[in-house]
C-alpha cells in the first residue's frame, strides 16, 4: 500500500488504459478521483473500479476537455472538495476522422490531448505544488514520432491539411512538449512531470475509424499484436507510484523504462515556443 493517503486524479478514466489507472492506483490504496465526460459511463466505470479494486475511495466527476467552461468548472469542484493532490494523470485523449473543433474553436484533437490538459494543469499546480512531493503524469505516445515533420505554428488548427492520424501524431508531440518545459518550469523537490508510451493497446481508442484509412489499416493489422489495457496501464502506475523514479522529471518512458522520444520532441526552443502559444490561446479564449 504505497498510495495510503495520496490523492490521484485522472483524466478520462471511465474506459481503456485511464480505467486500469484507476483501478491498479485504487488497489495500491490512493484515494483515487477519475473524470468522465459521460455520467452513465462514468457512473458503470465507478462501479466496476470499486469492485475490482475493493476500495471505495474511488470517486467520479465530470471534465469535458473540450470545454474550457468545463475546465474551469471542474477545476473549481475538485480543489473546493480535495485539499491535496499528489499525482495527476493527464491520460485523457482521441484520435478524429473528420476535423471538429472543441467549444472554444480549436481543432479538437489538438484541444482535448493539448490545450485541455495545458489549462487543466495549470489550474491545478499550486494545489500540486501545496502537496509536495507531487507527480504529473502524461500520456503521449510513440506516434509522437510520426506527426509529419512536427508542429506547424502557421496552422495549429490544422486549417490547411487534416489528417488525422498526422494530426494525432502532432499533439502526442506536443504531450512530450508540454512535458519537458512543464518540469523545467518547476521545481523538482515541488513536483515531477514525465511522459509515456502505453504501448499498443486494445482499447477503444481509433475503433471507430477514426485514425484515417492508413490508419484503419494499421490498427486492423495491428490488433492480435494489441496488449490489454491492464498492460497498458502498467507504466502510468508506475510512474505515479514507484519510489524508483522520485526526483525524476523531464523523462519519456515505455515499459517501466526510460525510452528516448524523437529528435525532434527533444528540442526544447520548440517546446519554449508551444508553452507561450499555448498560454496566447487559452488566455485569448477568456479561460
Ligand atoms: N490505445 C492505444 O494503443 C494508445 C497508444 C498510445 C497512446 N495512447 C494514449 O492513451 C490514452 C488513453 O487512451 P485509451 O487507449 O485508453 O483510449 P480510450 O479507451 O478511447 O479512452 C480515452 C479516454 O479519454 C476520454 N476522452 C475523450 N475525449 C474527451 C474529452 N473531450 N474530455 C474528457 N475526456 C475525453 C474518453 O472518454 P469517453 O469514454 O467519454 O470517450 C476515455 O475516457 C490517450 O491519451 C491515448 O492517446 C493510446
Amino acid at each position: 500500500m504505497t498510495m495510503n493517503g495520496k490523492v490521484v486524479l485522472i483524466t478520462g478514466g471511465n474506459a481503456g488504459v485511464g480505467k486500469e489507472t484507476a483501478v491498479g492506483l485504487a488497489r495500491e490504496g490512493a484515494h483515487v478521483v477519475f473524470t468522465s465526460r459521460d455520467p452513465a459511463r462514468g457512473a458503470d466505470a465507478l462501479a466496476d473500479i470499486r469492485k475490482r479494486s475493493g476500495s471505495d475511495t474511488v470517486e467520479v466527476m465530470p471534465l469535458d476537455l473540450a470545454s474550457f467552461a468545463s475546465i474551469r468548472t471542474f477545476s473549481e469542484a475538485f480543489l473546493a472538495s480535495h485539499d491535496r493532490l499528489d499525482v495527476l494523470v493527464n491520460n485523457a485523449g482521441l484520435v478524429q476522422q473528420q476535423r471538429a473543433l472543441t467549444d472554444d474553436g480549436f481543432e479538437m484533437t489538438f484541444g482535448v490531448n493539448h490545450l485541455g490538459h495545458f489549462l487543466l494543469t495549470s489550474l491545478l499546480l499550486d494545489r500540486l505544488c501545496a502537496s509536495a512531493p507531487a507527480r504529473v503524469v502524461v500520456v503521449s505516445s510513440h506516434a509522437h514520432k510520426h506527426a509529419g515533420g512536427g508542429l506547424d505554428f502557421d496552422d495549429l488548427q490544422s486549417e490547411r491539411a487534416y489528417k488525422s492520424f498526422q494530426v494525432y501524431g502532432k499533439t502526442k508531440l506536443a504531450n512530450i512538449y508540454f512535458t519537458r518545459e512543464q518540469a523545467r518550469r518547476v521545481d523538482p523537490s515541488e513536483v515531477t512531470v514525465n511522459a509515456l508510451h502505453p504501448g499498443f493497446v486494445a482499447s477503444r481508442f481509433g475503433r471507430d475509424g477514426d485514425t484515417g484509412r492508413l490508419g484503419d489499416v494499421a490498427m486492423v493489422l495491428g490488433r492480435p499484436f494489441a496488449i490489454s489495457p491492464e498492460k497498458g496501464a502498467l507504466t502510468s502506475i508506475w510512474l505515479a507510484s514507484s519510489p524508483d523514479v522520485e526526483g525524476t522529471t523531464g523523462g519519456y518512458f515505455y515499459k517501466c523504462k526510460p525510452s528516448t522520444p524523437s529528435k525532434l520532441a527533444q528540442d526544447d526552443e520548440i517546446a519554449r515556443r508551444l508553452w507561450a502559444v499555448s498560454d496566447e490561446l487559452v488566455a485569448g479564449a477568456g479561460a
